[in-house]
């Protein structure tokens, strides 16, 4: 076993002066896709902004080993890490090929790389960004960070609001990026995380309550419940549109 790309120690995360993640500790292997559950405002996303300092943050946060806790984002980015924030935030006004170049961070952008995992996107690569469908600009969000040779990339919630059949192609595009980067995911959808995720770490109350492997959590229907609030019946799951079983959906 090679040693984690990111390790999490007591980790604290404050907004406004509230704390939102408390004490949390979990690590991210050097390979794979490691999710990050919770039901809704748990603090899965403010996780993500502590571990780059987007928010007020203590605790013992090292990337390959190096502590990275007390660096600005701009340190923590330029070491590896990417980020895909959980509303896309492209910027519409400008083209695909003009988000992916203000998003190159050296001069060895991954070019071919984006046109073989995103056709799509290449061939609209003069279009406005605003003008594309949700699951396009997420494909433009997810290849602003895989032009740049990343350590590691947070992902929050890529597949949120999306048709299943558009859930599908994110998740095939996550699984071929996975083969070049490790991905702390966040995502709420449970076919994705089994088609995908190797490992789980469940959030309850910015507290970490379980972190282990995926397949024992998700055959572990009583835990299912009690962490993410929904039913994992699979042949319920063939019955209803993937959607359906989104947990935030769930818990409304
Ligand atoms: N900008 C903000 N201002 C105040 N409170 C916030 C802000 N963003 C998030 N929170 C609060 O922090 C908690 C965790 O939120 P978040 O990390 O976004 O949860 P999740 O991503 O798991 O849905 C929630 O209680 C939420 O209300
Ligand atoms: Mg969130």
């Amino acid at each position: 076993m090679s040693a984690p790309i990111l390790v999490v120690e007591g980790l604290h995360g404050r907004i406004a002066g509230q704390q939102v993640v408390e004490d949390v500790s979990f690590e991210v292997p050097a390979s794979g896709v490691t999710a990050l559950l919770g039901r809704n405002g748990v603090g899965k996303t403010s996780t993500i902004k502590s571990i780059l300092g987007l928010i007020d943050r203590t605790g013992d946060v090292r990337l390959g080993g190096e502590r990275i806790d007390r660096l600005p984002t701009h340190r923590i980015v330029q070491r590896g890490v990417g980020y895909v924030p959980e509303d896309r935030e492209v910027f519409g006004s400008l083209s695909v090929a003009e988000n992916l170049r203000l998003a190159e961070r050296d001069d060895r952008p991954r070019r071919e790389l984006i046109e073989r995992l995103f056709p799509d996107i290449h061939a609209r690569r003069a279009q406005r960004a605003g003008t594309l469908s949700g699951g396009q600009q997420q494909m433009v969000s997810l290849a602003r960070a895989l032009v740049n040779e990343n350590r590691l990339l947070l992902v929050d919630e890529p597949t949120k609001g999306l048709a299943p059949r558009i859930v599908d192609e994110v998740a095939a595009a996550l699984a071929e990026a996975a083969k070049t980067v490790p991905i702390l995911l966040v995502e709420q959808n449970l076919h994705v995380i089994r088609k995908l995720a190797e490992r789980v770490v469940v959030l309850s109350g910015g507290r970490v309550v379980f972190s282990g492997s995926a397949a024992d959590l998700l055959d572990d229907e009583a835990r299912i419940q009690r962490y993410l609030g929904v039913a994992t019946d699979e042949s319920a799951h063939d019955a209803v549109p993937a959607a359906s079983i989104d947990i935030t959906e769930e818990l409304r």
